[in-house]
């Protein structure tokens, strides 16, 4: 009797008979031999199916499966060191499930990207997408055992929610049964109030902007984790942020070698993600971009030029800090030696993947986030339960964003963002 297993562990059957059960990927033949690579969603392994050894019926069923049939094959396990999972299967036999169609859509010769993203649902199954999106479920643990065993208390944030956060013109606007409402932007603001009740809390769910950008960073919708604690200050903020991506950047280097391999991601820039990141004030990176005789003014937004050039200057990711507080949501808590700036920070990632983080601590005194509300002219009476934060028990406290799909983009090294979702949602895509 074979015995079952997925190719991710197949490491542990060396020599033996064992059963996989997947779709063929692709195939080559010659007379007297197929060669059919397999895949069963946790990887990829080539199946080698020799004449003279199987039986006759074997054979033919192996010519006729098509690109994409579903089969279940019996062989024995080979070391081969040329394969990305290092083994191969001596076939023995194989049970077609279901033989696919002919006309496959994603055949193995290169497709435009649009053509791919129309076939989402399809694309995934490739090495490449798949290597991508089990990396992204990596980091994903990674975060969540971060913050769990940190004493951090997941608290989930509505996604419909009353009000703005991150400025007004990026909100995707919906009908709650007559009122105007809208797909959230962040869930910061109830992490502040869940913070308040529970001292440490982060926020992971999917976050919504309205943005017509098409740059690779963007989408409309993305993956936000977002970590609020009270009794933290600026300081603190910052050394949580670099632990937490020292320690998604180890697990993906221990636990995804092979999804690695197979993205051909160099992981020297990798393995230098330790703790502490360098820093710069954003008044210091205006200098350093004139002196690279970039045009750029005090209190103008970086683009991306900017960020990578700054980020080259560094061999891990750098914190630009204290950003003019004309520039930055009206929560951050100004620098009380100088309120023109704030007490907030930015991580720019290395490689050009640009700003991963955005965070700051937070304003606690109610008087003057009163006095930023109505500067900002946000409506007063939808912020009152956060103003309740600031009169009821206020603390100083700080918390950040990070955009999972950049992070993902940056750790894959992979060039654009829609790869790192399973279905992106864009400017000009909500299908599939
Ligand atoms: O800098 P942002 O807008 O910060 C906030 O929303 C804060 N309320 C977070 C907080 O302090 N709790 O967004 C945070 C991160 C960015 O650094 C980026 O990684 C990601 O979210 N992000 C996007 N990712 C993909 N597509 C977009 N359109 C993104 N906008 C922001
Ligand atoms: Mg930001």
């Amino acid at each position: 009797m074979a015995t079952f297993t997925t190719i991710e562990e197949i490491n542990k059957y060396e020599g033996q008979e064992v059963l996989i059960k997947g779709w063929l990927y692709n195939k080559r033949s010659s007379g007297k031999i197929h060669f059919l690579q397999i895949r069963d969603g946790s990887a990829f392994i080539q199946g080698v199916v020799v004449k003279n050894e199987v039986a006759e019926e074997v054979f033919k069923i192996c010519k006729e499966l098509t690109q994409e049939s579903s089969i279940e094959v019996i062989g024995v396990v080979q070391k081969d060191d040329r394969a990305p999972a290092g083994y191969e299967l001596l076939v023995k036999e194989v049970k077609p499930i279901h033989i696919a169609l002919e006309g496959y859509p994603i055949s193995l010769k290169e497709h435009g990207t649009d053509f791919l993203m129309e076939n989402r649902h399809l694309w995934m199954r490739t090495p490449k997408q798949n290597a991508i999106l089990r990396i992204r479920d990596e980091i994903n643990l990674a975060i969540r055992t971060f913050f769990h065993e940190r004493g951090f208390v997941l608290i989930e944030p509505p996604i419909i929610t009353p009000s703005a956060c991150e400025g007004t013109t990026e909100l995707f606007e919906i009908d709650y049964f007559g009122e105007n409402a809208y797909l959230s932007q962040t869930g910061q603001l109830y992490a502040e109030a869940a913070a308040m009740a529970f001292g440490k809390v982060y926020s992971f769910g999917p976050t919504f902007r309205a943005e017509k950008s098409k740059t690779r960073k963007h989408l409309n919708e993305f993956w936000m984790v977002e970590p609020e604690m009270a009794f933290v200050d600026f300081e603190g903020n910052l050394k949580v942020q670099e632990e937490m991506l020292e320690y998604i950047a180890q697990r993906v280097l221990q636990n995804k070698k092979y999804e690695l391999k197979i993205l051909g991601r160099d992981t020297t820039s990798l393995e230098n993600i330790k703790a502490p990141f360098p820093r710069i004030t954003y008044t210091d990176a205006v200098e350093m971009l004139k002196k690279a005789d970039f045009e750029f003014e005090w209190g103008d937004d970086f683009g991306a030029p900017h960020e990578t050039y700054i980020a080259e200057q560094f061999d891990r990711p750098v914190f630009i800090t204290h950003f003019p507080t004309k520039m930055k949501a009206f929560y951050m808590q100004p620098d009380e030696n100088n309120p023109e700036v704030i007490l907030g920070a930015d991580l720019i990632a290395p490689e050009g993947y640009g700003e991963i983080i955005g965070g700051s601590q937070r304003i606690h005194d109610l008087d003057l986030i009163l006095h930023k509300i109505k500067e900002e002219n946000l409506p007063l009476e939808i912020y009152e339960w956060y103003l309740d934060l600031r009169r009821y028990g206020s603390v100083p406290h700080s918390g950040f964003g990070l955009g999972l799909e950049r992070t993902v983009a940056w750790i894959c090294g992979i060039d654009h963002i829609r790869q790192t979702i399973p279905f992106a949602r864009t400017l000009n895509r909500v299908y599939p």
